[in-house]
């Protein structure tokens, strides 16, 4: 059973899915202590990041009179700390109000550990079963059941340019392919920056997926979450070597480095690309950087490799009432504008206008309806989180002793223990 809707998350494009009934249980969440504050727990603190939620607050400060929001943001990029801080609070029964959960796998650990209620019935009446693609609904359905509400869809395989470094380089178009990204990288190596900059552990997941995308192709690489396609695939070979090549023209820091952190050496010119989620156009939007550039990752062709941002009802929330009004904030029109304008992602929602949004949605919302789908494990869409932390610390590993037998060893363990039923 685990093993089954774990793949149907991960082995299918939000558009594909077929329809699953819905019903609520009008299980509510709470401990009528009468609060209004709704602590909403994210990972979102700064930049374009803090912008985003930033708008979805001020959205909730109209819909929802006589309630507060109280920020229980916990920093650090794909809440690296974010999660630890969280499980030892659902833990102890000691639940934020709401807090931000990826759509998909990771979604699923919080429902099978019981630890979410059943929204399905607020679904009904917020009219949110109109309002997402059906594809997106299906994915969000359990046994029947749904348990968030999503706030947008990020795509994580896309590559970011200072185009000043670029054009400096002599590179005047965007890599097709791994052979006209190397050739490019090259060109950054002999200007003396660095040609790739990158973080630590999640970061590193992020390039290497965009790579087995490019090496093994959409279906392949939704296989290895999904357990069609073996980890021992000749594709996954070939993407450790490509993936290793790619280090070498990465900042020897990386390790210690946060997304920002690799962000700002291409703001301050002295890196010339990253791969990174799109809401880095956000994030250098709101630093005021404006001389970026984007590209789908070289060989990935049109797949969009997704990830969502939901928030959840907590079994246990001290203020139900409260979040209920956020979650229907979240869900509705002039919420996914004012958070996805900000946000560098584009709504979840069908009914938003592109004309609203910023450049880069623009093209992503395009993209969205034609490209090919694929999920994210880095952010929980394609993978539980016990095997998001065990990829993740492969790949450190990796960057430490570029092992690849031992990597190989490490991501078939981590399908064998992750992606079936235990
Ligand atoms: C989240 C994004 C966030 C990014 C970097 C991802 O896991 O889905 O909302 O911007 O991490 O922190």
């Amino acid at each position: 059973m685990r093993f089954t809707r774990r793949a149907a998350v991960a082995a299918v494009g939000i558009a594909a899915l077929l329809t699953a009934g819905a019903c609520g249980s009008g299980d509510e969440g709470g401990d009528g202590s009468g609060s209004t504050k709704v602590e909403v727990f994210t990972w979102w603190a700064d930049g374009g990041e803090k912008a985003g939620l930033d708008g979805l607050v001020s959205a909730f400060g109209t819909a929802c009179a006589g309630q507060t929001f109280e920020n229980g943001a916990v920093a650090g990029g794909a809440g690296a700390n974010a999660k630890s801080v969280l499980a030892s609070r659902l833990q102890q029964n000691d639940p934020p109000d709401t807090f931000q959960a990826h759509a998909g796998a990771e979604l699923l650990d919080y429902i099978d550990a019981g630890q979410v209620e059943d929204i399905s019935a607020d679904y009904d009446s917020w009219g949110l079963k109109q309002a997402f693609p059906q594809g997106l609904i299906d994915n969000l359905t359990v046994d029947g059941k749904i348990y968030s509400v999503p706030a947008n869809i990020h795509r994580a395989n896309v590559v970011w340019s200072n185009k000043k470094v670029t054009a400096a380089a002599g590179i005047t178009t965007d890599p097709k392919d791994l052979t006209e990204f190397f050739a490019a990288l090259d060109k950054l190596k002999t200007k003396g920056v660095t040609p790739l900059a990158i973080g630590k552990d999640w970061t590193q997941l992020m390039l290497f997926e965009s790579v087995l995308i490019t090496d093994l192709g959409p279906e392949k690489f939704t296989g290895l979450w999904n357990g069609t396609t073996p980890w021992t695939d000749p594709g996954v070979a070939k993407g450790i070597a490509d993936f290793k090549r790619l280090l070498t023209y990465t900042n020897k820091d990386r390790d210690a480095l946060d997304w920002t952190d690799a962000e700002k050496l291409v703001m301050d010119g002295k890196a010339g690309y990253q791969l990174m989620g799109d809401w880095e156009a956000a994030d250098l939007d709101a630093k005021g950087f404006k001389d970026y550039g984007f590209f789908t990752f070289p060989g990935n062709g049109t797949t969009f490799q997704w990830l969502a941002d939901s928030f959840v009802l907590p079994k246990g929330a001290k203020n139900a009432e409260g979040t209920k009004c956020w979650l229907k904030t979240v869900g509705s029109a002039e919420g996914q504008k004012a958070f996805n304008t900000k946000k560098g992602s584009i709504p979840a929602r069908t009914d938003a206008a592109p004309a609203d949004y910023p450049k880069y949605q623009q093209a992503a919302m395009a993209d969205w309806k034609s490209a090919k789908q694929v999920p994210s494990c880095a952010h929980g869409a394609g993978c539980s989180q016990g095997w998001q932390g065990a990829a993740n610390s492969a790949l450190g590993a990796y960057s430490t002793k570029q092992d690849d037998a031992a990597l190989t060893k490490a991501l078939v363990a981590a399908a064998e223990q992750f992606g079936k039923k235990k």
